[in-house]
């Protein structure tokens, strides 16, 4: 079936999750073509959830021997460049041999389910750094996000279409439960993070992703309190100011980078959503969820 969604583009119902149409052809062809690379970082998220975050602080870490912070990249160019999604972008525009010229480590992006990703990267021993987010949160940041489009619709009903799971890439419970199984299953493998851990300390949470992508800080590093440095340069408040986050658009998308750069708050969904509203997600995600751990993670 497809729906129109109140979205970017009609949404269509491929492999159980909700797929928008334009990107169909480069997520068909990335999960037919793509050669993962041992070496690769998996960077996923569901969209709205600190995509832009994650990129650029992957992104810090990963060239801080190529980069300082004064001539980083990030500083001329949206994240969402410097780490564009492998299939709605890379593969969309038929330019997977770009791929092959990157510098190693890879650094990759997608918004698939777990399920759907590539076989060759569950086969691989790349690594997969998923980024959840308070689903109320996070629904919020996609209702302003894409009510800047031509297609307006009141949060109600937009809300209505969250719960039957039919938004981008959604049920977004199938999503994060997919990924929290691999998690469990295969830790080496696969990080599981969450928003609001990275907006509680993220001295530690940067830490911990440097370890995981193989990229850890030295004694030295951290005496010289380059994590404060790093965390610092990806803050929100940072990364908004920034002249490209201000005036710039991110190339692949053709979009204003300013969009990507909203509030960047933990809670924001209680000046939106009702409490009867949070309620009845809560309980979807709690039946959804069963014993499988996530919820209390998510609580935590
Ligand atoms: P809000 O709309 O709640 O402000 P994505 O990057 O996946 O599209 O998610 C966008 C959300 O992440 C927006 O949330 C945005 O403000 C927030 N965000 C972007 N950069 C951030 C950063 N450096 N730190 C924290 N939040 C950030």
């Amino acid at each position: 079936p497809r729906v129109k969604g109140w979205d970017f583009s009609f949404l269509y119902q491929y492999q159980g999750f909700w797929c928008p149409s334009r990107y169909l052809h480069g997520i068909l062809s990335f999960q037919r073509h793509f050669q993962a690379k041992d070496t690769d970082i998996v960077l996923v998220t569901f969209p709205k959830s600190g995509t832009t975050w994650l990129k650029a602080l992957t992104y810090t870490i990963a060239n801080r021997s190529r980069y300082t912070l004064e001539n980083t990249p990030l500083l001329t160019t949206p994240s969402h460049d410097l780490v564009p999604f492998t299939d709605l972008e890379i593969y969309s525009k038929n330019q997977s041999s770009i791929l092959e010229d990157l510098p190693t480590p890879r650094i990759l992006a997608t918004h698939l389910p777990y399920a759907s990703l590539p076989q060759s990267i569950i086969n691989s021993n790349c690594r997969i750094v998923y980024l959840c987010r308070n689903p109320l949160d996070q629904f919020t940041s996609y209702w302003h996000f894409v009510l800047q489009p031509a297609d307006p619709v009141s949060i109600d009903e937009a809300f209505e279409k969250f719960c039957q799971g039919v938004t981008m890439f959604g049920p977004v419970w199938d999503h994060e439960l997919g990924y929290w199984k691999a998690s469990l299953e295969k830790s080496n493998n696969v990080l599981f993070l969450k928003y609001e851990d990275l907006k509680e300390d993220i001295i530690y949470s940067t830490k911990k992703l440097a370890d995981f992508i193989g990229c850890p800080f030295t004694n030295e590093e951290e005496a010289q309190g380059v994590i404060e440095e790093i965390s610092k340069f990806c803050s929100f408040d940072n990364m908004k100011n920034l002249q490209v986050n201000q005036t710039g658009k991110v190339a692949y998308f053709g979009m204003e980078t300013k969009a990507f750069f909203r509030k960047g708050k933990v809670g924001d969904w209680t000046n939106h959503l009702t409490p009867s509203m949070s309620k009845r997600l809560h309980n979807l995600m709690e039946e959804k969820f069963g014993e499988s751990g996530l919820m209390t993670f998510l609580q935590s």
